[in-house]
């Protein structure tokens, strides 16, 4: 028997033109979803957007012991109960490489925990040594057995402040080790920290709960151990990549695009870029317009960096950008060294790479390889002349909630077929 999975059909070739409204980051969501461990306590989320690696999310809670709901409609999720449980399958840490984020609040609550070793997009080797080497500066015994990472709070059975300096720059890490510090004894600091707008939602949260985080947005955090987290209220700030995404689609198809609901601060170098490659942005508040009606799409050299770099997950899209200018630019990815995959089935649309911009790029198959690649192909295939197909969109349903829903809003043609 052949697995069908689902394709897009797009029928590029059209400017798109209108209003989409952004959903919560799912790289905030996640987090702090797993930050929720913390707590017996009910805690209410809301902006959480509908996506695939929410509801792994959910279903790790619930192995762990959590009682979860979830209003689609409303975005609202509840997160209630003690977890009586302390290990992460296989079977869902695979799916979802965020799940390594599961282990610093579980040894730091339950005083142990197993997470298996984890899977997620092909992009590299994303070792997890820095998560590992930070929670053993605060005291935990670590072992690898059976494709598990088991970590033992040794001693009392909770874990003590320590000075934790990350020898590279880690997004999940540092929420990783943060998380696992509101609950130690004593005070820890964690230098290099990563700077995202999703650490700083993420201690905004655990502050809600009752945690002593200072710095987050900084390179140096630095919390205070309490006894015990309680329940709180938080919504998930926008989605920066998401917002991002719609805003290149709307320029490489020569449209207007309007994002609502965004966090214009957190995109700052996305949007210089933008400008770069001679877009009209305007932001008002929490909307940002980008407007590329009867302008011509100028070369960027962009270099991908963290936070407040250009981020490696608008890297596709960008260079999908670059593929339709007048110009020559370079893409330089220094963040994951196999995130290129896109540039081969770019290739098959037509695309002079590297960088060689073409005034229009040719309906193609084309397979989809990670999350944000996929979202370049979707750019491109609305971009395009003709019909693309994007085979194994399985990896975009892991990071853009109702993607259908909003681009045809924005007046592109695209379909979901198995
Ligand atoms: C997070 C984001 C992801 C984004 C990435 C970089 C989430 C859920 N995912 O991923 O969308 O693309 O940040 O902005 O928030 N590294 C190590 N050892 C470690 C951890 C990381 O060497 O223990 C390396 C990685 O291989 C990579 C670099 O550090 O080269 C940065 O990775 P990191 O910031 O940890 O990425 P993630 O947190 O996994």
């Amino acid at each position: 028997m052949t697995y069908k999975t689902a394709k897009f059909k797009i029928v590029g070739g059209k400017a798109l033109d209108g209003e989409v409204k952004i959903s919560g980051a799912k790289n905030a969501a996640l987090p702090i979803l797993l930050s929720t461990i913390l707590t017996d306590e009910k805690v209410l989320l809301k902006n959480v957007p509908d996506l695939a690696d929410v509801k792994t999310s959910f279903k790790l809670l619930q192995d762990f012991g959590k009682v979860c709901t979830y209003d689609v409609e409303k975005g609202e999720a509840v997160i209630e109960n003690g977890i009586t449980n302390h290990v992460a399958s296989y079977e869902l840490v695979k799916t979802m490489r965020a799940s390594i984020m599961a282990l610093g609040p579980l040894v730091s609550y339950a005083g142990s925990a197993e997470v298996s070793l984890p899977g997620g997009c092909a992009i590299g080797a994303r070792p997890v040594d820095l998560h590992i080497k930070g929670l053993m500066e605060m005291g935990a015994q670590i072992k690898l057995d059976d494709g598990y990472i088991k970590a033992n709070a040794i001693g009392s059975g909770r874990l003590h402040g320590g000075h934790i300096i990350m020898d590279k720059v880690s997004v999940t890490g540092t929420e990783n080790l943060m998380m696992a510090a509101t609950l130690a004894d004593g005070i820890t600091i964690i230098e290099n920290a990563a700077l995202e707008p999703e650490v700083v939602d993420l201690a905004n949260c655990l502050n809600k709960m009752g945690a002593k985080i200072k710095g987050a947005g900084t390179s140096r955090v630095e919390i205070e151990g309490v006894i015990k987290l309680h329940g709180c209220e938080h919504s998930v700030v926008a989605d920066r990549i998401e917002a991002g995404t719609y805003l290149i689609a709307g320029i490489a198809t020569h449209g207007i695009v309007t994002c609502l609901n965004t966090l214009p601060s957190s995109l700052e170098s996305v949007l210089q870029k933008l400008r770069q490659a001679n877009a009209i942005i305007t932001v008002d508040g929490t909307s940002i317009t980008a407007d590329m009606r009867n302008r011509q799409i100028k070369p960027v050299d962009v270099v991908t960096a963290p936070h407040p770099g250009y981020p490696t997950d608008m890297q596709a899209q960008m260079t999908v950008l670059n593929a339709l200018s007048d110009g020559v630019s370079s893409v330089t990815e220094t963040i994951f060294e196999n995130r290129f995959m896109h540039i081969a089935e770019l290739i098959r649309m037509g695309a002079h790479l590297v960088c060689n911009g073409v005034p229009s790029l040719k309906g193609a198959q084309v397979m989809s390889s990670d999350l944000r690649a996929s979202a370049s192909l979707v750019i491109a295939g609305l971009a395009a002349e003709g019909t693309t197909i994007v085979d194994r969109i399985y990896h975009m349903d892991r990071g853009y909630e109702h993607i259908e829903t909003k681009v045809r809003c924005l007046g592109g043609q695209i379909e979901r077929f198995y």
